[in-house]
């Protein structure tokens, strides 16, 4: 069963969570709150370790400032490759949401699912652009979102790979088919051109990074990528 507020994403719109990794974090509270004012359903939060991704991001401390000034929930997107080590220490941070990748792990995908929902928070799972959905569908009744990504993790500013929308329509099949509530988050090279496309194929959540910090005006990047 879904979250709450995940399920307060108004059935047939979409809600746009603006990546931080592409904000200024010399004025970090001031770009949370910019974007809020602009229109944010959400926030997300790209935790990379330099293993499973080959970037180094930010870790629980930043987490926990980012929710100290936040108002809209928090999205934490792992992309580290000991979820199961660290998944409880960012949701006690106050991630809404700790999704974790289906590839970190060999297995042990359900223990963490449980460690995240125990410890307060809504399990998301994350599965890469070369990850068929087939391998993650025995997961797909215990998360609460499905994050597809449509680059392939470790920077933001990357092009979006088309062939994720015909990922995004077999999640919606496979969902309504097998009764499963989890939101349809996408992941990647989002913008205002190919938002619509993404939103038709049954993107509920809207991840943008450049996107939004990198435009000049969050108010209409985040108005147009909703649509
Ligand atoms: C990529 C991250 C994305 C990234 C998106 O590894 O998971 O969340 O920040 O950035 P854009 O929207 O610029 O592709
Ligand atoms: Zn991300």
């Amino acid at each position: 069963m879904s979250s709450s507020f995940l399920q307060s994403i108004e059935k047939g719109k979409a809600a746009v969570a603006p990546s931080v990794l592409s904000a200024d974090f010399t004025i970090l509270a001031d770009e949370i709150r910019a974007v809020e004012e602009a229109g944010a359903d959400f926030h997300h939060l790209d935790v990379m370790d330099g293993h499973f991704v080959p970037n180094i991001t930010f870790g629980p401390m930043v987490v926990e400032a980012i929710a100290r000034v936040a108002e809209r929930p928090l999205i934490t997107h792992l992309m580290i490759s000991d979820p199961a080590k660290y998944a409880e220490g960012f949701v006690k941070a106050g991630s809404d949401v700790v999704s974790f990748h289906y590839e970190a792990v060999e297995d042990g995908h359900l223990e963490i699912i449980r460690i995240i929902r125990e410890a307060g928070g809504a399990p998301g799972l994350a599965i890469n652009p070369d990850t068929p959905l087939d391998k993650v569908r025995h997961l797909l009744g215990d998360i609460d979102l499905l994050l597809i990504m449509t680059v392939f993790p470790g920077f933001g500013g990357q092009k979006f790979i088309v062939d994720g929308l015909d990922k995004i329509r077999e999640a919606v099949a496979v969902r309504e088919k097998e009764g499963h509530s989890f939101v349809i988050e996408v992941d990647g090279g989002i913008k205002p051109e190919n938002a619509g496309v993404v939103r038709e194929a049954g993107g509920e959540c809207l991840v943008a990074g450049t996107a939004v910090y990198r435009s000049g005006d969050y108010t209409e990047a985040i108005k147009a990528i909703k649509g």
